[in-house]
């Protein structure tokens, strides 16, 4: 049995769900909001009818079903609006996300991997860690996935075809993203103003999808949907995702994007040789997350 639980069945967790249809036993859509999940559980089930799928979805507004799964992930939260930036959610989802954790403190989840998609996604899926006490290996957040995929669409925009899903995006999930800029220069020949455009869109890819429709959502559904899918096969390909860094690439205590074998057991860091500047950029963007995490009494020590 593949049981994956969905916590937020607003419009990105009910993409990720159409995205999995294929690819689980049973969904659970959990959501604050009474009715809502029933609805949209009851809809995707239709989805998967049509589709000749077996899959059972269900909806509830009581998280406390959503234990003993195989994969749990944490959509819930605002989102941005046309000119916010991730870190300005900060204040009004991080007691949604020590929320969440505090119902799975209890330790009664050892078997379950859990994705945090809910923004500022480095900072809140080191909250979710620290405040469960899970496995850091169990928990990741979704930024390299999608960030990388943005790049993707905009190499091809530029008629450059990037094959795989390689760990080209780094860092925060935010303004201090991390392009590998010295490996695509290595593997795409691209100039230095070529390697500025493409970061500065990369960086300003989900903006601008904000600004045409008002969020982002099957960019993101897709992401979570790959993650899954690694974990679930225990495919152990190689993603970027926001994990909890103790050492590696000489930063601990955050969470930032860095590449990730994903299997069933979770995401275990694989350390690359980066270049000095990638690793001086990679360090700015640890700053960044640390800053904001002892501003919100979740510093080291
Ligand atoms: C985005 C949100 C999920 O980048 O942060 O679309």
């Amino acid at each position: 049995m593949r049981r994956i639980g969905i916590i937020g069945s607003g419009k990105v967790g009910c993409s990720a769900a159409s995205f999995l249809l294929a690819e689980a036993d049973e969904i659970l859509l959990y959501d604050i909001v009474p009715r809502l999940p029933v609805g949209e559980a009851l809809d995707l089930q239709n989805a998967a009818e049509a589709l000749g799928l077996n899959v059972q979805v269900k909806g509830t507004s009581d998280l406390s079903l959503l234990h003993g799964l195989d994969v749990v992930i944490v959509t819930a939260g605002f989102g941005r609006t046309p000119g916010m930036s991730r870190m300005d959610l900060l204040n009004r989802n991080l007691p949604i996300i020590e929320g969440i954790a505090r119902e799975y403190a209890g330790g009664e989840d050892g078997g379950t991997v859990f994705i945090i998609v809910t923004n500022p996604v480095d900072v809140l899926t080191y909250v979710f860690w620290r405040r469960t006490g899970v496995e850091r290996h169990r928990v990741a957040g979704l930024s390299g996935v999608l960030d990388s995929s943005r790049l993707k669409t905009i190499m091809r925009s530029r008629g450059i075809r990037v094959s795989g899903l390689s760990s080209f995006v780094l860092g925060e999930h935010g303004e201090n993203m991390v392009i590998l800029r010295d490996r695509m220069r290595r593997e795409y020949g691209l100039s230095d103003a070529e390697l500025d455009t493409v970061q500065s869109e990369t960086v300003k890819a989900a903006a601008e999808i904000i600004s045409m429709k008002g969020a982002t959502v099957h960019g993101p559904g897709a992401s979570i949907a790959r993650m899954v899918k690694a974990v679930l096969s225990d495919s152990r390909e190689v993603l970027p995702a926001s994990a909890v860094l103790n050492g590696e690439y000489g930063i601990r205590n955050v969470c930032l994007g860095v590449p990730v074998e994903a299997g069933r057991n979770g995401f275990r860091i694989v350390q690359e040789k980066l270049s000095e500047n990638e690793e001086s950029m990679l360090r700015k963007a640890a700053e960044n997350v640390s800053k904001v995490l002892g501003q919100i009494g979740y510093g080291a020590g």
